[in-house]
């Protein structure tokens, strides 16, 4: 059986890790993986990387719970494991605060982290804002470890990464029998999908090794993550801003509200300011699709739209993009047996 050649568009958390979730389990695929940026150029980078799931409007729950749970299992190994320093993954315990109870007292996910519970008033003290909150144990990513990681892991296995932009998705038929779709916000103007947007967030890290116990309010706006190297202090959520550049005022608003809630960061130093766009879409897209062009047909398997939720998914989306391909892979070969006719 020929190998089939997959090319991966996107060498950011979605692309690497969907990358090696193809390698480690379809041995008929050589992969490449094509990138403008890599970390720490990638959105991931700016990320805090907690594996706390938001909600998919446009994907069902049932899907979601899961991806989050394949991603929990998968990383909770790693933490378990020898490999869990150099890949930067490991066990972090908090609180969610919230200001009035929210709809869902136990979020879809309560079953999956571990040791879920309601705080209660003695630990509820220490914020008088707060009424109600959940605490619980979950993961962490720290990217700048966890991406090279998955890159040294994709070589190792014969993969290859090549650092360009691809301007036209069939600048790569005839080289590659399938295309992996993971480029994120790239996808606007290389797939003319307008319906995924940015939303830019903005982190400051800062030193403060005091502190090993995440906080995050329920509204999403303001949260305290310790994490290997620095304490990452959000955060802003932007629609349709596509600007790079962090904002003084958005950076003193981060510090107040996180002050607010940790008194102990009056006055912390600032080790820097970062910030991304979460490629946004109201459901995430994982498909498969058949590009057509004056005869010549090119398959591609989409797996973008993470938004503010890549760390908690990704591999789950991982490996369902990886079956999509693999039930490509009998029409590859049809492909193949015709053009020896
Ligand atoms: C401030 C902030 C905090 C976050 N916190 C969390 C968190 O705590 N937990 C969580 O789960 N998620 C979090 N996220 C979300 C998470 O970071 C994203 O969901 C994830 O990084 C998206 O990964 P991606 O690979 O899809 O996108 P990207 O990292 O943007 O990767 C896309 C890649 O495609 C490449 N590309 C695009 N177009 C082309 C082209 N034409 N040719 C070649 N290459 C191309 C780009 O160069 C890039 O490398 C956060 C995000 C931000 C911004
Ligand atoms: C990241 O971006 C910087 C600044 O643009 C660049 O010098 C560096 O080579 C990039 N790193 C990678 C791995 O692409
Ligand atoms: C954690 O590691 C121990 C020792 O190797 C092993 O027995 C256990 O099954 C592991 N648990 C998980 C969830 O990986
Ligand atoms: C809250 O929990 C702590 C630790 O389990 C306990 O010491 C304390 O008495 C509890 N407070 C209330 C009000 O139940
Ligand atoms: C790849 O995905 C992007 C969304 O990130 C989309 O705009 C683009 O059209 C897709 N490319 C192809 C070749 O389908």
């Amino acid at each position: 059986m020929p190998l089939i050649q997959v090319a991966v568009i996107g060498g950011g958390l979605v692309g690497l890790s969907t990358a090696l979730c193809i390698m480690e389990s379809l041995p008929h695929c050589t992969v490449t993986v094509i990138s403008e940026k890599f970390s720490p150029n990638t959105t991931g980078d700016v990320a805090a990387g907690c594996l706390i799931p938001h909600t998919y409007s446009g994907t069902s729950l049932h899907q979601q719970i899961a991806w989050f749970k394949e991603t929990f299992d998968y990383l909770f190994k790693i933490a378990n494991s020898s490999e869990a320093g150099e890949a930067g993954i490991h066990l972090i315990s908090g609180w969610q605060i919230f200001k009035s109870p929210p709809k869902e007292t136990y979020p879809f996910w309560w079953q999956i982290v571990l040791g879920f519970r309601l705080m209660n008033e003695t630990e509820l003290a220490k914020f008088p804002s707060h009424t109600f909150g959940q605490a619980f144990t979950t993961l962490k990513c720290q990217a700048s470890q966890y991406l090279p990681w998955m890159e040294k892991r994709i070589k190792s296995n014969g993969g290859c990464l090549e650092s360009r932009k691809v301007k036209n998705v069939w600048d790569l038929h005839g080289t590659y029998d399938v295309v992996v779709n993971c480029s994120g916000l790239g996808s606007r103007d290389l797939f003319g999908d307008q319906s995924i947007y940015p939303v830019k967030g903005q982190v400051v890290e800062v030193n403060a090794p005091w502190i090993k116990h995440f906080i995050r309010d329920g509204d999403g706006n303001t949260y305290i993550y310790p994490g290997i190297s620095g304490v990452t202090l959000g955060g802003t959520r932007q629609k349709d801003d596509w600007s790079f550049f962090p904002n003084v005022q958005d950076s003193k608003g981060i510090l107040d509200r996180c002050c607010h809630l940790e008194p102990s960061l009056h006055g912390v130093s600032i080790i820097q300011e970062k910030v991304g766009l979460r490629p946004t879409r109201s459901g995430l897209r994982i498909e498969k699709d058949l590009l057509n062009k004056n005869n010549l047909q090119l398959p591609v398997i989409h797996n973008y739209g993470h938004g503010g939720g890549g760390f908690s998914n990704h591999w789950g989306t991982a490996k369902t993009a990886t079956k999509l391909l693999q039930e490509l892979i009998p029409s590859v070969h049809n492909v193949y047996a015709k053009s020896k006719l």
